[in-house]
């Protein structure tokens, strides 16, 4: 009787065993198909790939087996892995293009993103207007002059020969601060209390521009703001006339609007100016060509302030001779040169301060 194969050993033989072998592979499909990620998938690979799992086991147990027993363990051990790297690789390029996919979306760039960057700003057109119209004045030689909003009610209507009882002072719809019997204060009405307290200040040669805001009780609506600005222009020296005061005002409509523009004079009434004259400027879209213009509505001309000769009552409030100096005076609407210029439809565009409407001026108008 042949001796006991003592290399055999019955424990590491049952790895051969088919029953064994199938579960081997059930256990490696279900593990591989269950592998959520890739490194699940990695993990369960190498329980069931690797060198001590259940196949590589088996696989080498063959080369103990009688050469008789060798062929057939090795043909169902080698399907067996076969199948099994089969599965895992199979999931694996299933998990490869999910991740593909998933980079593809998550990474995709959005170029409609705002970017994080904070967004520059934009002056106002109010600003801007105010600072080009400053500008032509002081290349003109002129200096600029300015007045507090809260203002006195003597230099507010008094002193430019606005009399408590002056209709034209009932006509300007005042912001009185309480009590409006006592306190002597309003909010200015206009900027031509400027033109005072710089006749009070100094003496002639006056030539000044005095930008500001000023305040009337209207309500905001399309054309109406409460609150709005104005520049006044004031000359006081010998000998001035109302062609001073004709000249100043083209050489500024055309430095404003373009060489060639001109204003025209018409005559008016304002207490603080005689003689009194309103100040159209010649069109500055068709230059008076176009009887369909939509900007001076086909009459080639757009009234854009009042202006006149400083009143003698007011030179002598001011503390100025009369008999000595002359002066003239002239004042304009900011909004509403910006409206006429650039076609701004709506008033409230330019109170409410939306960005997106400044940006549209850019830099410079
Ligand atoms: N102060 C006037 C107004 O606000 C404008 C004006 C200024 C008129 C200077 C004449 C001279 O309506």
């Amino acid at each position: 009787m042949s001796g006991p194969n003592t290399s055999y050993d019955p424990v590491e033989v049952a790895a051969l065993d088919p029953q064994a072998v199938d579960d081997a592979v059930s256990a490696a499909l279900v593990a591989a198909s269950s592998a959520g990620t890739l490194d699940e998938l990695r993990a369960a690979r190498s329980a069931h790939q690797g060198d001590r799992s259940a196949l590589a086991l088996a696989n080498r147990e063959i080369g103990a087996l009688p050469p008789s027993a060798k062929a057939e363990a090795g043909k169902r051990v080698g399907q067996a892995r076969g199948r099994v790297a089969a599965a895992f690789a199979a999931r694996q390029a299933e998990l490869e293009a999910e991740r593909d996919e998933r980079i593809l979306t998550e990474e995709a760039v959005d170029l409609t993103v705002v970017p994080p960057r904070r967004r520059v700003g934009a002056r106002h057109p109010i600003s801007l207007v105010t600072e080009r119209v400053e500008d032509i004045f002081v290349g003109l030689g002129w200096e600029i002059a300015e007045g507090p909003e809260l203002e006195s009610e003597w230099l507010n209507f008094d002193a430019l020969n606005l009399g408590p009882d002056h209709p034209a002072r009932q006509m300007q719809d005042t912001f009185f601060v309480e009590p409006a019997d006592r306190s002597g204060l309003v909010l200015r009405t206009h900027t031509s209390p400027v033109q005072v307290r710089t006749m009070l200040d100094r003496e002639p040669p006056i030539y000044v521009l005095c930008p500001g805001k000023v305040f009337r009780t209207d309500e905001l609506d399309a054309t109406h703001t409460p609150v709005f600005h104005q520049f006044e222009g004031l000359v006081v020296d010998e000998g001035i006339t109302m062609a001073h005061l004709k000249g100043s005002l083209d050489v500024f409509v055309a430095m404003l609007f373009g060489a060639g523009t001109v204003t025209r004079l018409r005559p008016s009434y304002f207490p603080f100016t005689e003689p009194s004259a309103e100040i159209d400027c010649q069109c500055w879209i068709c230059s008076g060509t176009d009887d369909s213009c939509r900007t001076c509505r086909g009459t080639g001309w757009i009234e854009v302030g009042g202006s006149g000769m400083v009143n003698r009552r007011v030179l002598t409030a001011s503390g100025i001779d009369p008999d000595h100096y002359t002066g003239f005076a002239f004042g304009l609407g900011i909004e509403r040169s910006l409206m006429l210029r650039h076609g701004v439809a709506d008033m409230h565009d330019i109170v409410e301060g939306d960005v997106r409407f400044s940006t549209q001026f850019g830099m410079e108008i």
